[in-house]
């Protein structure tokens, strides 16, 4: 557990060396429209943060990681899934006008444990209302079928009481990442929620041709960051027999590399 722990912050910390230590270069085209570099670096902050082990810290925003980019920062709740090991938070980022959202994956199975699952597990929830999108059943139930959701859902509101209707950010890395997804997507289909943007790192695939098709129409502002040396977005594998079966990634896909470069590619 503890290992898994560094790995995954061995993990971040690279990609945030990579993306901080040095100018980045677009490999491709350099204005691509929606991609706002400024705010993938202060997103990845937010997203490396909700790892922190101390709570305490984590809520006061007085973690390791809590200052910098993220400094001013007020959570307006944290929720844990004791059962599930999950963890997110809510709060207030008052220079960027925006509630922020950030989950956490489990810790408690090894990376090779849910990799494996990925691997085995067919996409084999129908995404409600969503005629022919099928989605991961773990994922979804990470999000849809825990303590997550009504966690997120209440402090949300609660955060809107405070600070009107601002702008929603939600992110996460690896299986956090495929989370912040589903939230997005829920706060769009379920919440008529404006304004929301999702940023991930390493988010695997979660959903099918349909699904993403769904997806990017409903919740265009998503970035996908991801690093060539972290092997989880590429997982699992496309069925190249069952289509309909198969997991697609959001259109739009940005590249980390630990050059420093940075691609923005549209499929
Ligand atoms: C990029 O994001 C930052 C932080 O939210 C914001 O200040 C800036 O105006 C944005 N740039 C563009 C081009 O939207
Ligand atoms: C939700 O969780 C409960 C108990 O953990 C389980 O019995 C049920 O099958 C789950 N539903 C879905 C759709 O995964």
């Amino acid at each position: 557990m503890g290992q898994r722990r560094l790995l995954i912050l061995a993990v971040i910390v690279c990609l945030f060396a990579s993306s901080c230590g040095r100018e980045l270069k677009l490999k491709h085209k350099d204005n691509h429209a929606g991609y706002n570099h400024t705010l993938v670096k202060i997103l990845v902050e937010y997203a490396s943060a909700v790892y922190m082990s101390d709570l305490t810290e984590l809520f006061s925003w007085t973690c390791s990681r809590c200052d910098g980019l993220t400094k001013g920062f007020e959570v307006i709740e944290l929720i844990v899934d004791v059962q599930n090991c999950l963890q997110g938070y809510v709060g207030v980022a008052k220079d960027l006008n925006a509630i922020i959202i950030a989950f956490r994956g489990t810790q408690e199975h090894s990376i090779q444990n849910w990799i494996e699952d990925l691997y085995w597990k067919q996409l084999d929830v129908n995404y409600p209302g969503m005629p022919d999108a099928m989605v991961h059943h773990g994922f979804f139930s990470a999000y849809h079928n825990t303590t997550i959701r009504p966690g997120i859902l209440t402090a949300i509101q609660e955060a809107k009481e405070i600070y009107g209707d601002v702008d929603i950010m939600v992110t996460g890395h690896s299986m956090g990442g495929a989370m912040a997804a589903f939230c997005g997507l829920d706060l769009v289909v379920n919440h008529e929620a404006q304004n929301v943007q999702v940023v991930t790192f390493g988010q695997p695939r979660i959903g099918n041709a349909a699904f993403a098709s769904y997806y990017s129409q409903l919740v265009p502002n998503t970035i996908r960051v991801t690093n060539e040396h972290d092997i989880v977005p590429h997982l699992p594998p496309y069925y190249y027999y069952f289509p309909q079966k198969t997991y697609h990634h959001f259109p739009r896909e940005v590249f980390f590399s630990f050059r420093g470069d940075i691609s923005v590619t549209m499929h």
